[in-house]
């Protein structure tokens, strides 16, 4: 595959405007079956995504994926939507794949697989696909106009093929697939192309909001000095408790996972994960001592023990932690046999059930997804394509299903292509 540069109307079978994950693999596939495949990109590079995900290692896909019950590992409008896709694309068709061409790979934890090198082995390999069956790469090529030519019919105009302006030239084809993703890291190329085509074509757009991202708190409403905890990990239990009945929260979503102190507020997985599912005004609450009851333990500590509440504690909590919270109320500050059931069950309450309020996110700039874009009511869920504009095809993502952190949403970004591959 190389960048081709042609100011002439070029014709093709297929359009697939972005080269990340989901393009990449969806324009290899279809280019596979036979047919002529141009891939669009604004960007010099392909799938920087995939480049930095996982810490350089991508977290390629989840052995641990039931299409049967997609809630419990992704979040939508139409939570049902991606099980077509998911059921007929799984991440045992991913890891067959990344084996013939050799990719080693190797499972953290909860099924989570990475490549055991840099991720540039798995960029190399899905653009070697594209190479070997022809596709042909406009890079960096910017959109200038996305368009349906109107055919004249016997009484009424036919919508005909798709014609896309570049700043590489004009290409023309009967379908039009849009992998251009979310909103998150504008600085590596994001950007609302894919909603805006939706909207053009008459496609609703489930309201967008930043997903897997660290939350920020501001330290005099929480009584925290969260810059002094900076740094501080430790295992919790995390759940949003909505400010407002949500169809999307009808079962408790909780998550068991490690929670890092930074300096405007909390991140680490169990922060990530529950960002997608809080909104502004929700509160949310933590149990700093997951599977445990601190008020036995305190209680069966102050029956044993002259020594200070704080050097009690610090056995279960990181110091710098345990310091903080003891420092909050004067009646945790003396040794535990002086520390009146009260102040034990109301420190008890502390660990297992502080509740707070994120005054908001860190946004797009650091948000590992977007979770909101195209509604999948008016997608097919077994092609991916508009019910109302045939030829029109969403996939990765830019539609509205927003995968856990483990690997989901490459998952989605493979299921949704070859779905889509597969009918174009
Ligand atoms: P993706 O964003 O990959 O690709 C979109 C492409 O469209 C880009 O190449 C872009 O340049 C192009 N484009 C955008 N606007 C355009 C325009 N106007 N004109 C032309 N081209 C345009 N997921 C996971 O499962 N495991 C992981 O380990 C991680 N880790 C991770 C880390 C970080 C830091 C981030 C930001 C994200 C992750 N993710 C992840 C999420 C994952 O990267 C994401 O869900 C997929 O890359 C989505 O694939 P898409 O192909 O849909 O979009």
């Amino acid at each position: 595959m190389s960048p081709d540069r042609d100011n002439q109307t070029a014709e093709f079978d297929a359009i697939v405007l972005g080269a990340g994950a989901a393009g990449l693999f969806c324009a290899g596939e279809a280019a596979q079956r036979g047919l002529r495949v141009l891939l669009v990109d604004h960007g010099r590079k392909v799938a920087e995504k995939i480049r930095i995900s996982g810490g350089g290692r991508c977290n390629f896909t989840n052995r641990d994926l039931d299409p049967r019950a997609p809630q419990r590992h992704f979040l939508s409008a139409n939570p049902n939507f991606c099980r077509s896709a998911l059921a007929r694309f799984t991440p045992q068709h991913f890891i067959t794949l990344m084996q013939q061409a050799g990719i080693a790979f190797h499972e953290k934890h909860k099924g989570q697989l990475f490549c055991d090198e840099r991720a540039q082995a798995l960029i190399d390999w899905l653009v070697e696909r594209c190479t070997r069956f022809a596709v042909q790469r406009w890079q960096p090529a910017q959109v200038l106009a996305v368009a349906r030519e109107q055919l004249p019919g016997q009484d009424i105009c036919v919508p005909g093929r798709f014609c896309v302006q570049t700043s590489m030239g004009e290409a023309r084809a009967p379908q039009l697939v849009v992998a251009t993703g979310g909103l998150s890291i504008p600085k590596i190329g994001a950007s609302d192309l894919g909603y805006r085509i939706a909207r053009k074509f008459g496609v609703p757009v489930v309201a967008q909001r930043p997903g897997l991202v660290p939350l920020v708190f501001s330290p005099a409403q929480q009584g925290v000095d969260f810059a002094a905890l900076a740094g501080v990990a430790l295992p919790v239990r995390v759940r949003v408790q909505p400010a407002a009945a949500r169809p999307d929260m009808r079962t408790a979503v909780v998550f068991d996972e490690d929670l890092l102190f930074t300096h405007r507020g909390l991140s680490g997985p169990a922060i990530l994960q529950i960002s997608s599912y809080w909104q502004p005004g929700d509160a949310l609450c933590i149990d700093l001592l997951p599977g445990q009851d601190a008020l036995a333990l305190l209680r069966a500590a102050k029956a044993g023990s002259r020594k200070q509440l704080v050097n009690i504690v610090a056995q279960w909590l990181p110091q710098r932690l345990t310091e903080a919270i003891v420092a909050e109320q004067p009646q945790w500050q003396r040794p535990i046999d002086q520390v009146s059931d009260r102040a034990l069950t109301a420190l008890a309450e502390r660990l297992q059930r502080w509740q707070l309020m994120p005054n908001g996110s860190e946004g797009y700039a650091k948000a590992e997804v977007t979770v909101g874009g195209v509604d999948t009511q008016a997608l097919s869920s077994k092609t991916m394509e508009c019910r109302q504009v045939p030829g029109l095809y969403f996939i990765g993502e830019v539609v509205d299903v927003t995968g856990w952190l483990g690997g989901y949403n490459f998952q989605w970004a493979w299921a949704s292509a070859y779905a889509c591959a597969q009918a174009l």
